[in-house]
């Protein structure tokens, strides 16, 4: 039988040499301890991030999602004709339908992920759902510069899409670099939407992260678990315990694994001592108000034209342009 050619080229911008062990190596030997949140990601993680999503207390995947489904064709208007739409993270293709159901005739559509297998299979989906849009999908950290591949039809402008409030799990002085980038990136004319997390009651924000069926605990332990399957740990995983609490003062919710005894834990050649207490730093949810997001984009050269809530104000998406 004939395989169904693939429908889109991928450009693949992943640099060759793998960090993981390296990051995790550095991350366990600085005081305090950290892990970096971007290795939650494997097959697994994945998994528990969709079902994390579903979750009664989750309200951030689909706050945004109802944000999009109202104001899809208002955000498109202001976004204009002929534009390269590029979407970092390009994870479930359902927000950016959306987009692509109502942007006035785009140039070219550019989901970026670093996950090579997901992005081919989503850029294919959306390729033969929009036979008219130009898809080319990049494979590629955006957390670092890349280059934007050229399109048969020449945009008229660049606009970057960030759903998901993913800017939150960045440290501000990485976001505002994040944020430098993509306006580089995007250049003049260009822009910029991207939703964010609100602050809210801690209460709220808490359970969002302290579920109570225990995904986001598995979701955080999972990150050792990956370590002893890919970089030959021996970490005894029922010997940590999730641990995620709202810090006020810096506007962010912090997650971190907490050692339950005193023990050596070893990946691949190296050990290290943890004491009873002692917590792994895993993540940083940032949560912002629309102003003090509009403050460091504003440091970025980004400038906000229009923002876009649910009546709750739980959560916002950001229409940001390239200030002149
Ligand atoms: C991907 N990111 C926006 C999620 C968040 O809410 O910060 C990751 C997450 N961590 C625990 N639950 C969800």
């Amino acid at each position: 039988m004939l395989e169904a050619m693939p429908e889109t080229k991928l450009l693949d911008l992943q640099p060759a040499t793998a960090t993981f062990y390296e990051d995790v190596i550095s991350g366990l030997a600085t005081q305090p301890r950290t892990l970096p949140c971007k290795y939650f990601y494997d097959e697994r993680g994945s998994r528990l991030f969709d079902q994390i999503c579903e979750l009664d207390e989750y309200y951030l995947t689909r706050t945004e999602l109802d944000i999009m489904r109202t104001f899809a064709p208002e955000m498109c208007e202001q976004i204009g004709t002929g534009v390269m739409l590029v979407e970092y993270g390009s994870g479930s293709s359902i927000k950016s339908r959306l987009l692509l159901d109502h942007l006035p005739d785009p140039a070219a559509y550019v989901p970026v992920d670093i996950s090579r297998e997901h992005l081919h299979r989503s850029a294919d989906e959306l390729s033969r759902a929009y036979p008219h849009i130009e898809v080319l999908p990049v494979c590629a950290d955006f957390t670092m510069a890349f280059q934007l591949p050229v399109s048969k039809r020449r945009a008229t402008h660049h606009a970057v899409y960030f759903p998901g409030s993913t800017i939150g799990n960045f440290q501000p002085a990485a976001a505002r670099r994040m944020l430098a980038n993509i306006a580089t990136l995007c250049g003049a004319g260009g822009g910029l939407l991207i939703g964010v997390d609100l602050q809210k009651d801690i209460s709220t924000l808490e359970s969002a992260y302290n579920d109570a069926d225990g995904v986001t605990a598995e979701f955080n332990l999972n990150l050792l678990g990956r370590i002893n399957r890919e970089l030959n740990g021996d970490i005894d995983t029922d010997q940590f315990e999730h641990h995620a609490a709202y810090n006020s003062e810096l506007g962010r919710v912090e997650l971190s694994v907490v050692s339950q005894c005193d023990q050596k834990v070893k990946v691949g050649e190296q050990s290290f001592e943890l004491a009873a207490g002692e917590s792994i730093r895993t993540e940083y949810s940032h949560k912002y108000t629309v102003d003090g997001f509009a403050e460091l984009a504003a440091e970025a050269g980004l400038t906000l034209r229009r923002h876009w809530t649910d009546n709750a104000r739980r959560f916002a998406v950001l229409h940001l342009v390239i200030a002149d």
